[in-house]
């Protein structure tokens, strides 16, 4: 296949068909880290940066992008920024995954950090610095992933993909959530397609998003820290229930999933993997279950697949030959 540009490898990613459970419902795993950075985020700041081009008639460019990001979203918008030769400055925690700050550097972007790097996170922070640097030149535009509606809309193309392999007749989705964008985006289409789809938003244990109380936790870009502001991207009316998932849960499915399929997945595909198996294990037989697959696990080489790093967390996997 020849291609043009890079941006023609977003979506069109494959499904993963995780098994049976014994009630006879089926889960499936949409593999989101075949996108060209690794993540799912490649949709959303190819949309967020189309509909920003498109928004700026009359201004002589190039544009500078700046946006905060757990590392995801700012990969997905080096590249793209790179192809267009504009600058690109990702604010980022301290403690950011190392592969996910090296691979924005070798893109081309900047990277400003904020927070102690003890691994507590800075995302307040982050986004203020973001704005202050966006309101201190003229040339310079934040995304603003949390309350941007480009992001949500990135996702249709992720839900068509969906319908095209498993029929209208999804009984669940399930996926992560931190701006709400890939969930709330993908839920809102799937919905106008089938209004009985039912949509589950999963959070680590201590972030805020569907309620206290908060603490510190270690899956890397989901959630809402203590602190932040839950975004406007965030559409409450299309989730049907929020569930918390613990790091040991999380990180125990990491390792399960690494286990049975050869797959590397980060923290929070374990835990709305987790959270999805637990549903199919009630779900009507022949039910469809789909979650997604947020980045590729070779980001966290480092930490969640790290002994040493699990140890100094203080995190005891659970049996990684089953889960739940
Ligand atoms: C690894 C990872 N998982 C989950 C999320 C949450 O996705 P969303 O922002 O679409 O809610 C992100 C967002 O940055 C992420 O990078």
């Amino acid at each position: 296949m020849i291609i043009k540009s890079l941006t023609e490898t977003i979506g069109n990613t494959p499904l993963l068909h995780l098994g049976e459970s014994s009630t006879g419902a089926n889960t499936y795993l949409k593999l989101e880290m075949f996108n060209p950075t690794g993540s799912m985020k490649d949709r959303m700041a190819y949309n967020m940066i189309e509909t920003l081009q498109s928004d700026m008639s009359g201004f002589d460019g190039p544009p500078k992008i700046v946006e905060s990001s757990s590392g995801n979203t700012a990969s997905a918008l080096s590249m793209l920024c790179a192809a267009r030769g504009w600058e690109f400055t990702a604010i980022m925690d301290g403690h950011a995954s190392k592969d996910k700050v090296r691979a924005v550097r070798a893109l081309g972007g900047k990277v400003e950090f904020v927070g102690d790097g003890t691994g507590s996170l800075s995302t307040a922070d982050r986004d203020a610095l973001a704005r202050e640097i966006a309101e201190s030149s003229e040339d310079t535009f934040w995304t603003a992933q949390h309350d941007n509606p480009a992001n949500g809309a990135g996702y249709a193309g992720l839900c068509d993909e969906l319908v095209c392999d498993l029929g209208d007749d999804i009984y669940a989705f399930v996926a992560a959530i931190g701006t709400g964008g890939s969930l709330c985006g993908t839920a809102e289409a799937l919905k106008e397609i089938n209004p009985s789809t039912i949509v589950i938003g999963v959070e680590p244990e201590g972030s805020v998003i569907f309620g206290g109380p908060a603490h510190e936790y270690h899956q890397s870009g989901t959630g809402t820290p203590q602190g932040a502001d839950v975004g406007l991207v965030i559409n409450y009316d299309v989730i049907d229930e929020g569930r918390k998932v613990s790091d040991r849960d999380a990180f125990t499915t990491c390792h399960f999933l690494a286990r049975k399929f050869g797959l590397l997945v980060g923290g929070s595909t374990g835990g709305a993997v987790f959270e999805a198996m637990r549903i199919a294990d009630t779900a009507p037989a022949q039910a469809n279950i789909v979650t997604l697959a947020c980045d590729n696990g070779s980001k966290y080489l480092d930490t969640i697949f790290s002994n040493e790093w699990l140890s100094r967390k203080g995190l005891c996997l659970g049996d990684v030959s089953k889960v739940s």
